[in-house]
């Protein structure tokens, strides 16, 4: 299994929960993703200017990348409340009727997980979706009626790791589907000298660079990085948070240079010393290294793909020479083309 505490799970950890006020709540506050941010603010102000509500959003993309902090800012933005919800709490129908009843008029209903909602719940919102119209069965056998009730406009705005899982007719009917890509070095080094500022530690521009380089592309392992350097820098240097001070941070720490961890150096040279490099397929990989295959797909390998050190075939994954460099393994005689 992964190891739940490690630093560098893009998954929350209980110490992020402390977090909060790390989180931009202002589209001025949030760092990167300036495509989405653009058409985002475009489609806000112009609802605004309507008196309407925001058409129904999907944030999709690899945890730990801001989607919450996004649907959080897009109440704000909107000047509207947020309720946030998510699939797994919502069983029955009855629970998903009495959220969608409560909302106040252009409310923003938040459904993390979205795709673990069961297809029987996710029923209920295809006309709530659609036609702001609640239309449930309520008893069972021959007392059994449909209930139809007029729901206030509402934003619906829905979050998951994957869209694959997503079933169609709910995926068609979210007019705004939104991906997060992976944090330049540079947005994230941004991300860390403001989560810096607010923490009132000093931390100097080279060290957040280096922090920036090293977090897999995501804030919330930036953010954890910057405190684990924290703790060392208050130990060893008054406080200031120093290049060398990263450096000795993110080694004791087992992250390399390229903000790999130890299951991802395992995975890569599994591939290699057992498969010859690949192609090799999801599940003997993740049967190999011990580690549950969605665990693989869904927070280790996005990550591995973006920095072009796997890359995906029909037939299974495959290393490249790029990542066969990076850890001091001899490039494959194929990749010579011998
Ligand atoms: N664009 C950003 N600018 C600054 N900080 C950010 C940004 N995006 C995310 N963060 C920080 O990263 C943390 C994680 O973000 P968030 O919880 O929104 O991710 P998520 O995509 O919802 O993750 P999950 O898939 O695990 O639910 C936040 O607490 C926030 O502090
Ligand atoms: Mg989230």
């Amino acid at each position: 299994m992964e190891d739940p505490d490690k630093i560098t799970t893009p998954s929350p950890l209980e110490e992020d929960q402390s977090q909060y006020s790390l989180r931009p709540r202002f589209f001025r506050e949030y760092i990167g993703q300036v495509e989405m941010k653009e058409n985002l603010q475009v489609f806000i102000s112009s609802a605004k200017g309507r008196g309407q509500s925001l058409d129904h959003v999907l944030l999709h993309g690899p945890p730990g990348l801001g989607k919450t902090t996004m649907a959080h800012l897009i109440a704000n933005e909107m000047g509207r409340p947020l309720k946030s919800t998510s699939g797994p709490v919502i069983e029955k129908q009855g629970d998903l009727a009495a959220i969608l009843t409560s909302l106040e008029p252009g409310q923003v209903l938040f459904i993390d997980e979205i795709h673990r909602m069961s297809r029987v719940v996710e029923e209920v919102l295809y006309s709530a979706m659609e036609d702001f119209k609640l239309d449930i069965m309520i008893g069972q056998g021959p007392s059994a009626r449909t209930l139809k009730l007029d729901l206030p406009p509402f934003t619906l705005v829905g979050a998951t790791t994957r869209t694959g899982l997503l079933s169609s007719p709910l995926r068609e009917r979210f007019g705004i589907p939104l991906h997060f890509g992976f944090y330049s070095p540079k947005e994230l080094s941004q991300i860390i000298t403001r989560s810096a500022g607010i923490l009132e530690t000093e931390i100097y521009d080279d060290a957040a660079d280096q922090i920036g380089r090293r977090s897999r592309g995501t804030p919330r392992i930036a953010n954890r990085l910057l405190k684990r350097a924290r703790d060392f820098a208050d130990h060893r240097s008054g406080g200031v948070i120093t290049g060398q001070i990263v450096n000795e941070t993110l080694e004791r720490l087992g992250v390399d240079e390229n903000g790999l961890d130890r299951l991802d150096r395992r995975i890569i040279e599994q591939i290699i010393e057992g498969y010859g490099g690949g192609p090799v397929g999801i599940n003997t990989i993740a049967a190999s290294v011990g580690e549950e295959s969605d665990t693989i797909e869904d927070v280790v390998e996005p990550y591995l793909l973006q920095i072009g050190f796997l890359q995906r075939t029909p037939r299974g994954r495959v290393v490249t020479q790029k990542a066969r460099l990076a850890l001091g393994f001899a490039p494959s005689a194929d990749q010579l083309g011998f």
